[in-house]
């Protein structure tokens, strides 16, 4: 497919939200780490799919659930490509970036994981690659242990060569939700899978961003999810090595992950939909399709250009601002387009609250990554981040607001 220039006034004018207004103004949306708006592309195939075909998959051999069924492995098609996975059998569709790991943690992880094993995780991480190793290791009586960052906020990658002889798994994550931080799995799933410990990459914040491309990077498992990369709420995806899937006992038990079922017994059905119980969300990973068709358009080089364009351009201006304490890492080769931030005497919420009068849509607290603030010593941040969508205007709209904040709190 032929990549287009980025054209962000075009991108915008596709994304229907970004015509309606709050406050009586336009939404600056500042959240994409949370979640991403849906372009019209994405919306219209869902209505498409409820009005025209709206049908389930696998089973039925009339018309509408053969289109569907094609309509719904095409999507896993594109996944395949897009992440530049081997085959569609190490594609699995979930509920999303959470589930998959989740999924993980509870077959893999069950009959892997042994007494005394130890299990690495970073700081960085999200609840979502972080609780499913504390309840499994906590189960198994195996170690968690963490990787540290160093003060610039990139991972300590010598703490990481210390940690890594003989542990069993390494949970990762490509980039950091808080942070920014890129974290360099590629060297670290060499240096991991050489000491034959298994490599999971949560690419929840990476896959929407940047160029991802799973053999290359070496890992065996990697999670995503579709709400922060254009597409619809409840998909995600968990890529996993064919050889390793293979060995793995399903997830979910019940319809479409059978092959065979007799009253004292069940077979499996083949890979992927061995772990893809019930009843799909169709819908959604049909209209996945079209979110990943959309970022293709644009190529993921000239997404992440346009994204350090637009962080860089923030810093610059929350740095002038003053008053702010802007963390993660100054490198722009080493963040992602995330800034998470405090202003001394405000709290985040407040901050939060301020700037939604002015139709500026930023997050405040944890940001599900309590630990991660626990080892900063911070309470919580506020955090602005970027998407292919947003423009130079917009984040002058945040200083501004920042200057309300302070008038507000009358500080
Ligand atoms: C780094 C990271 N991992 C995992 C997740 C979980 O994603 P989801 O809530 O879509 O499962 C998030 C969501 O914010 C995230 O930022």
């Amino acid at each position: 497919m032929e990549a287009l220039a980025l054209d962000v006034e075009k991108v915008g004018a596709d994304v229907p939200i970004f015509s309606k207004l709050f406050n009586g103004k336009t939404l600056a949306y500042l959240d994409n780490a949370a979640t991403s708006q849906k372009p019209k592309q994405v919306i219209e195939a869902l209505t498409d799919f409820y009005e025209g075909y709206n049908s389930n998959i696998h089973r039925g051999v009339y018309e509408i659930s053969e289109r569907a069924t094609e309509e719904y492995e095409r999507t896993r098609e594109a996944v395949r490509g897009f992440i530049g996975a081997g085959s569609t059998e190490e594609i699995v569709f979930t509920r999303n970036a959470t589930e998959s790991i989740n999924l993980v943690a509870r077959t893999w992880g069950e009959s892997n994981v042994r007494e005394g094993d130890r299990v690495l995780i970073s700081v960085l991480e999200h609840h979502s690659n972080l609780v499913p190793w504390q309840v499994l290791c906590q189960a198994k009586h195996a170690k968690l242990e963490y990787i540290g960052i160093k003060g610039d906020g990139t991972l300590d990658m010598d703490d990481f060569k210390e940690k890594a002889g003989g542990a069993r798994l390494l949970a990762v994550t490509q980039a950091s939700n808080v942070l920014g931080t890129i974290v360099p799995v590629k060297e670290m799933a060499r240096i991991a899978r050489r000491e034959g410990c298994t490599v999971l990459v949560d690419g929840a914040q990476s896959a929407p961003h940047m160029k991802v491309d799973v053999n290359d990077m070496g890992c065996d498992f990697f999670a995503l999810s579709s709400h922060k990369m254009l597409g619809p709420t409840g998909v995600g995806v968990l890529y996993g090595r064919k050889d390793i899937l293979e060995a793995m006992p399903p997830f979910n038990l019940g319809g479409d992950m059978i092959s065979e079922v007799h009253s004292c017994s069940a077979s499996w059905n083949e890979l992927p939909w061995k772990f893809e119980a019930g009843t799909s969300n169709v819908a959604d990973v049909i209209a996945f399709y079209h979110a990943i068709s959309y970022l293709e358009r644009m190529s993921m080089e000239s997404v992440r250009e346009h994204e350090m364009r637009i962080t860089d351009y923030a810093m610059d201006r929350l740095r002038e601002f003053g008053g702010l304490h802007l963390y993660g890492p100054a490198d722009l080769s080493k963040r992602a387009g995330i800034i998470a931030f405090t202003m001394d005497d405000a709290h985040p919420h407040d901050i939060a609250a301020v700037l939604d009068r002015e139709a500026v849509a930023i997050r405040s607290g944890y940001h599900c990554a309590q630990p991660l603030h626990e080892s900063l010593s911070l309470g919580g941040t506020a955090r602005a981040s970027f998407y292919l969508y947003n423009t130079e205007a917009e984040v002058d709209r945040l200083v501004a607001a920042l200057g309300k904040v302070r008038e507000v709190l009358g500080r």
